[in-house]
């Protein structure tokens, strides 16, 4: 029997702290239970395969001339990009086991589209490092996992938090402050968020060196935003310790003010994100690096969570139809 491992890792909103946690402020975020699955099967030889289902591709071609063999063109950044994460971490197993390549077919199956800003690369690294580790006979400690997967960010991006790759592991809703390595699981499970997408302009790593850009030429004004954004989660935290929606959600809305002024918010979000507040919302922000992609909304109750719903799903844009995922990325040997 073949050996096959799945790793199945949640998906992540940002509720707040994005951006501003790259340079080590803190940031809440919250594990999806919308699961993408990394599934490795053992070959023979040492050759990788990578196929996708449910992914959405853009500008996918097909080619068939009568003198050639049918040939696939995918003109998008968004796909290269999906396989360097995988194939980074492939190699940074490798060389931090010391190991040698291993054949596998390996299949991602998500609902979610790639890069809208819901952690996706970072499913995709943390279930690629699980996944191939336990195939090269290692089972790793998920602190390990985590710190992989935020190489391969780092790698493949340039720059990045361990955010989304700690959201992706440990599940649940955390409060990491990388600046003093802190990531702290919150017993927060009962509050009623919304999440929904518009499709994203820009990759996360454009945007994150749009405001690197933007902090190297305004420094003594970006430097302290970046501050009060930290601020504002710190005290985001306490109202979601008491039990304060009416306060998080306001803080929710001075964030996105935040992201405003790093320049970040599209136009499209913005104006659900404020329709979201003339429909009850207690506070709408966007959600992730920006330029389109995903948004994040408070809601007082299960039933105005519903009405939120149908307001974006009114509007055009995509629900993601999940809570909180209190487990985080699980493994399961499928065969021996
Ligand atoms: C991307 O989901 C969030 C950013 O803060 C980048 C990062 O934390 O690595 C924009």
């Amino acid at each position: 029997m073949t050996l096959i491992v799945r790793a199945l890792v949640p998906t992540k909103v940002t509720l707040l702290g994005e951006h501003t946690v790259v340079y080590g402020e803190p940031a809440i975020v919250i594990a999806l239970d919308k699961r993408l699955i990394i599934e490795m099967r053992r070959r023979n030889d040492n050759v990788i395969t990578i196929r996708s289902s449910g992914l959405t591709i853009p500008n996918i071609e097909y080619i068939l001339t009568p003198d050639s063999y049918p040939q696939v063109r995918v003109d998008s950044a968004i796909v290269s990009r999906f396989f360097s994460y995988i194939i980074q971490a492939l190699s940074i197993v490798e060389e931090e086991l010391s190991v040698r390549r291993k054949g596998v077919d390996i299949l991602v199956e998500s609902s979610l589209p790639p890069g809208v800003g819901l952690g996706t690369s970072a499913a995709i690294s943390v279930g690629t490092i699980a996944a191939y580790s336990f195939l090269q006979g290692h089972v790793l400690e998920p602190r390990e996992i985590a710190r992989l997967g935020h190489r391969v960010e780092l790698s493949v991006q340039g720059a990045a938090s361990p955010m989304d790759t700690s959201a992706t592991t440990f599940g649940g809703m955390l409060y990491i402050e990388p600046s003093r390595d802190i990531v702290e699981k919150l017993p927060i499970t009962d509050i009623h968020i919304v999440v929904g997408y518009v499709p994203k302009k820009f990759t996360t790593a454009e945007l994150v060196r749009q405001v690197r850009n933007l902090r190297n030429r305004y420094g003594e004004l970006i430097n302290p935003i970046i501050k009060v954004a930290g601020s504002i989660v710190k005290n985001a935290r306490k109202a979601l310790e008491k039990r304060s929606l009416e306060k998080l959600g306001e803080l929710m809305n001075i964030f996105h003010g935040i992201l405003e002024a790093l320049g970040v918010v599209e136009t499209e979000v913005a104006r659900i994100v404020h329709v979201l507040r003339l429909a009850g919302a207690l506070g709408a922000k966007m959600s992730g690096a920006g330029g389109g992609g995903a948004f994040v909304a408070l809601a007082r109750s299960k039933k105005d969570a519903e009405t939120l719903r149908n307001v974006i799903k009114s509007l055009g844009a995509s629900v993601v139809d999940a809570g909180i995922a209190n487990e985080g990325l699980r493994i399961e040997q499928v065969g021996i």
